[in-house]
C-alpha cells in the first residue's frame, strides 16, 4: 500500500517535471501543441545562434506556436528533434540539416505525418520529402569571395590557398562552385598559383567542375566548418611550402569562423608579408576583425530576410494557401521549389553602411568603427 503510494507520487512529480520542461522549451505559447517546428544544426557556431535570435525576434508577437531545437552537430540528435516535434503535432518543419543526405530519413518521417518540410539555408539532398527551400544565393557567395581576391591582389603568380566547408553540406559545393568559376580563369592565366591542393592544381584548366571533381578538392581542403580543423590545416600547409609560396598571398576561406582562425595562422607566419582572406556570415567577431584589418571581407547574408521568407511560407501553409517561390534547386531526387535571397559584400569601406546603418548590429558592439 505504502509502496504504491510512493510510486504514484514519484510518477506525479515526474509528470509535472516533464510538463515544466516542455513549457520551458516553447518559444511562444505554453501549450503542448506546436504548429511550426524549427531545427538548427548547432549552437557552437555564432551563425546559427544568430538565426535562433532572428527567429525569436520575428516570432515575438506571433499567434503561432513554435519551438526551436538544436542538433549539436549530430544527425542522430537531429532525427530525435524531428520526432519530438512530430509528437507535438507540428504542421510545418523548418530545418537546416547537419548533413544533407543523412537528414533524409528525419524529413521522410515528418512527411509521412503530412507535415510540410522547408529546408532552411542548407538543402536536404536525395529525398523527395522536401517541399520548399529558402536560401541565400550560395553560388554568388563563392563568386563574391573569388572576385574579391581577384580585385585586390597585384601582379602575377600570387600564391592562392584554398579552403572549403564540410562535404556533408551541399552549400560547401555551391560556395566552391562560385569561387572556382571566378578564380579559375585567373589561375589558368597565371595570376594565381595554387599553393595547397594538388587536386585543384590538376584541374586548373577546367572551367566547370563536376561534383566528383569538387569532392576531390574538398577532400584536401575541407575545414569541416570547424575553426580548429581550419587552423591545423593552415599550419600544415604553411609548414609544407617553401618561401616561393609565401610573401603576398590570397586565401579563400569559406566562412567567418574558419577565416578568423586561418587569418591568425597566416598573420603569425614571418614569411607571409601580406594576405587577403575572405569570409561569410558577417559574424560580430569577424566584423571586428575587418575593422581591425585582420580579415579582408565577409559576405553579409541578412538572416532577417531568410527568417521572414521561411515563416512566410510556413504561415501560408498553415492558412491553407500556396506559397510563392522564385525558382528551384535539384536535390538529386526532385526539383525543390525555392525562394532565394541576394547577398552583400562587406569590407572596411562599407561595413558601417551595410551593418550599422541597416540596424543589423549596433555601433556600440564594436570598437574603432
Ligand atoms: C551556411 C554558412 C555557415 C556554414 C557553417 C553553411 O551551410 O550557409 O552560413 O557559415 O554552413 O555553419
Amino acid at each position: 500500500m505504502k509502496k504504491t503510494w510512493k510510486a504514484a507520487s514519484l510518477l506525479l512529480v515526474l509528470m509535472l517535471f516533464t510538463a515544466m520542461l516542455a513549457a520551458c522549451n516553447n518559444t511562444t505559447g505554453g501549450s503542448g501543441s506546436v504548429s511550426v517546428g524549427i531545427v538548427l544544426p548547432t549552437k557552437d557556431e555564432p551563425r546559427w545562434v544568430q538565426d535562433e535570435q532572428r527567429f525569436k525576434d520575428a516570432l515575438k508577437d506571433s499567434d503561432y506556436t513554435t519551438e526551436i531545437l538544436f542538433s549539436q552537430g549530430s544527425s542522430a540528435k537531429e532525427k530525435e528533434n524531428v520526432e519530438t516535434l512530430i509528437n507535438k503535432g507540428i504542421e510545418v518543419l523548418i530545418i537546416t540539416p547537419q548533413d544533407g543526405d543523412a537528414a533524409a530519413s528525419a524529413v521522410e518521417a515528418a512527411k509521412k505525418e503530412g507535415i510540410t518540410v522547408i529546408s532552411y539555408d542548407r538543402l536536404i539532398t536525395n529525398t523527395d520529402a522536401v517541399d520548399y527551400y529558402v536560401t541565400f544565393d550560395s553560388v554568388a557567395v563563392g563568386a563574391a569571395q573569388g572576385q574579391y581576391l581577384i580585385d585586390n591582389v597585384q601582379g602575377s603568380g600570387v600564391p592562392l590557398y584554398l579552403y572549403a566547408g564540410a562535404a556533408s553540406d551541399n552549400n560547401a559545393f555551391l560556395f566552391f562552385e562560385g569561387a572556382w568559376k571566378t578564380l579559375q580563369p585567373k589561375i589558368a592565366d597565371g595570376t594565381f598559383k595554387i599553393a595547397n591542393s594538388s587536386e585543384a592544381e590538376a584541374l586548373k584548366d577546367t572551367a566547370e567542375l563536376t561534383r566528383d571533381q569538387m569532392s576531390k578538392i574538398l577532400g584536401q581542403v575541407t575545414t569541416n566548418w570547424d575553426p580548429n580543423e581550419a587552423k591545423n590545416k593552415a599550419q600544415t600547409h604553411l609548414t609544407a611550402v617553401g618561401a616561393d609560396l609565401k610573401g603576398n598571398v590570397a586565401v579563400l576561406a569559406p566562412n567567418d569562423g574558419t577565416a578568423r582562425s586561418i587569418a591568425d595562422v597566416f598573420a603569425s607566419d614571418g614569411e607571409v608579408t601580406s594576405f587577403f582572406v575572405t569570409g561569410q556570415d558577417a559574424e560580430k567577431a569577424s566584423i571586428q576583425y575587418i575593422i581591425d584589418g585582420k580579415q579582408s571581407m565577409t559576405v553579409f547574408k541578412d538572416v532577417r530576410t531568410l527568417v521572414t521568407d521561411a515563416m512566410g511560407i510556413a504561415i501560408e501553409i498553415l492558412d491553407g494557401k500556396t506559397p510563392e517561390t522564385t525558382g528551384s534547386y535539384d536535390n538529386g531526387e526532385v526539383e525543390v521549389k525555392a525562394k532565394q535571397t541576394d547577398v552583400i559584400v562587406v569590407d572596411e569601406d562599407n561595413v558601417k553602411q551595410e551593418l550599422i546603418d541597416s540596424e543589423y548590429y549596433e555601433a556600440s558592439e564594436f570598437s574603432g568603427l
